[in-house]
């Protein structure tokens, strides 16, 4: 059929995905940074998103809710196409997601209790009907009901992390979005974090995009992997396919190991350019 000047004509996913991007392409100045990315994220599983710093993880991210629009190509959730929606019309998207930001601070002004409530004032328009209620049971889902009345500055980082962990499920979204949700965590700290993640996958049902670098989280948590490297996707399937792969962009991201290149860029800036000792 032919499709009106203007439309797009949607082709039918080849899986089931509440999002989607098609053809990504974002830069910042002459930075390019997203260079046309395609991924379908599977509805109720897990998708980890790997992929060095600075590669365009969070910026892919945040494409998702609308925080930034393309240059170029589609995002999509359910049958909408968030990219081409005013911010009035990215509301109710929003409402759909739940996010943790990489850099996500609780307000220290408030309460744990008042930090998770004021995401339900703003979007439910204080209506405090079951307010504590809502606000308790995610507290629960954390194991963190006993610090209801704390303030965020007396609690540790990992605590501080299933706090906002709990902030962002409280609108019972249908995605949750977790940007580096184990860094600058012990691994048993992390290890309650990933817990956490496969466990508001069962229990609330939701799709799950995950960034980051921690690969023991990554193989953890994963049903499905993504490997985005300079703004391109280098591989996306199984973790199975993850570890048994043979391209050397992931087998160096496994093993930790910087490539040739990068290695010889650093070690050719000698200490012989600078006197570090000074002129005494
Ligand atoms: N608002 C912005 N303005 C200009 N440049 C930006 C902006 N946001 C991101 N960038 C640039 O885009 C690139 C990708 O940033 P992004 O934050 O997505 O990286 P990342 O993959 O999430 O890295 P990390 O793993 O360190 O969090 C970086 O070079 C960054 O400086
Ligand atoms: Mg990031």
């Amino acid at each position: 059929m032919p499709v009106a000047e203007g439309q797009y004509q949607q082709t039918a996913p080849a899986i089931d995905a509440p999002v989607r991007i098609e053809e990504l392409v974002k830069s910042f100045g002459r930075h390019r940074v997203l260079r046309g990315i395609s991924l379908a994220f599977p509805r109720g599983k897990t998708t980890v998103v790997l992929g060095p710093s600075g590669c365009g993880k969070s910026v892919m991210l945040k494409h998702l809710i609308g925080l930034l629009r393309p240059d170029k190509g589609r995002v999509f959730y359910e049958t909408e196409r968030v990219d081409m929606l005013s911010e009035r019309r990215l509301g109710p998207i929003r409402r759909q997601f739940g996010f943790l930001f990489q850099h996500g601070a609780l307000f220290d002004s408030m309460s744990v209790a008042d930090n998770i409530a004021f995401a339900l004032r703003e979007q439910e328009g204080g209506r405090p009907y079951d307010e504590e209620t809502r606000v308790r049971y995610v507290l629960r889902l954390v194991g963190l009901e006993n610090v209801y009345r704390r303030n965020p500055s007396e609690l540790s980082g990992g605590q501080q992390k299933r706090v906002a962990l709990a902030r962002a499920v409280v609108l019972r979204p249908k995605v949750v979005l977790y940007d580096e949700p184990t860094t600058g965590l012990d691994p048993i700290r992390a290890d309650v974090i990933n817990e956490l993640i496969l466990k508001f996958k069962q229990q609330l049902d939701v799709t799950s995009i995950v960034v980051t670098h921690d690969l023991a989280s990554a193989f953890k948590v994963a049903d499905h992997m993504v490997m985005l490297h300079e703004g391109r996707v280098v591989l996306e399937g199984t973790p199975e396919e993850f570890r048994n792969s043979a391209d050397p962009v992931v087998r160096r991201f496994l093993r930790g190991e910087a490539s040739e290149e990068e290695l010889r860029a650093i070690r050719s800036v000698g200490s012989e350019d600078i006197d570090f000792r000074g002129s005494q």
